[in-house]
């Protein structure tokens, strides 16, 4: 009887541990595993280059160092320093991006299939929001230092609520977040969404679904 409580115990925890196990990034089997970008092999993350070529630029990066260019239409860029610009996050579960907002500038909705976002901001005042999915907004205007956290998979989006320009760092904990950004996943997908798709899931005819996609297909 109570060993076999202990093995449901035992199974729940199993359970459990899996699932918490698939929705973050693997635990790391050794110190480090700087990436190989340019191995032929594909695998689930990047190959390891050779412990001996490491050196100790692996484990360092300027890549979010300096503000991307806001000159566009959105008035917003996002730096990334996720594996593929910074190959020593390989296997660590961890990475971040710079994001620059000209004034009202927005960073449009999207999520991250793989990673929370933790939100710092270092300059500005920045009005982040996320949707849950029974649809609740949860948002906040976040002024310098101060933090805020999108969890893993919502949909977010930040504006700047200042008068000058903002910029805020976004911490992931995934070497690779990924970005879903829905506009673009609509209306500029290659090949394109099917117009029948479309005009059924925004209520819409095909005259307003093509001015829509003429608007996205420019980027
Ligand atoms: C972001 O900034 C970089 C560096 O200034 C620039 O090369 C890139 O075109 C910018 N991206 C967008 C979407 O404006």
């Amino acid at each position: 009887m109570a060993s076999s409580a202990v093995r449901s115990l035992v199974l729940l925890l199993t359970i459990a541990a899996a699932i918490a196990g698939a929705l973050s990034d693997p635990t790391p089997l050794q110190d480090f595993c700087v990436a190989d970008l340019q191995a032929a092999t594909p695998v689930d993350g990047f190959v390891c280059k050779p412990p001996a070529s490491v050196e100790d630029d692996d484990f360092f990066s300027r890549a979010i160092a300096a503000a991307g260019s806001t000159s566009n239409p959105f008035g917003v860029n996002s730096t990334r320093a996720t594996v593929s610009t910074f190959p020593g996050l390989n296997t660590l579960g961890v990475s971040i991006t710079r994001v620059d907002l000209a004034p009202g500038g927005l960073n449009p909705p999207h999520s991250h299939p793989r990673a929370s976002e933790l939100v710092m901001v270092l300059k500005g005042e920045v009005l982040v929001g996320f949707t849950t999915a029974v649809n609740r907004l949860f948002s906040k205007v976040v002024r310098e230092n101060e933090l805020f956290v999108v969890p893993r998979g919502l949909q977010h989006f930040q504006l700047n609520a200042g008068a000058g320009d903002a910029v805020f760092v976004a911490m992931f904990d995934s070497q690779s977040p990924g970005l879903v950004t829905p506009t673009f996943a609509m209306f500029a997908t290659k090949p394109a969404m099917p117009m029948e798709v479309l005009t059924k899931t925004f209520l819409m005819g095909e005259d307003e679904v093509s001015a829509m996609k003429s608007k996205f297909a420019a980027f």
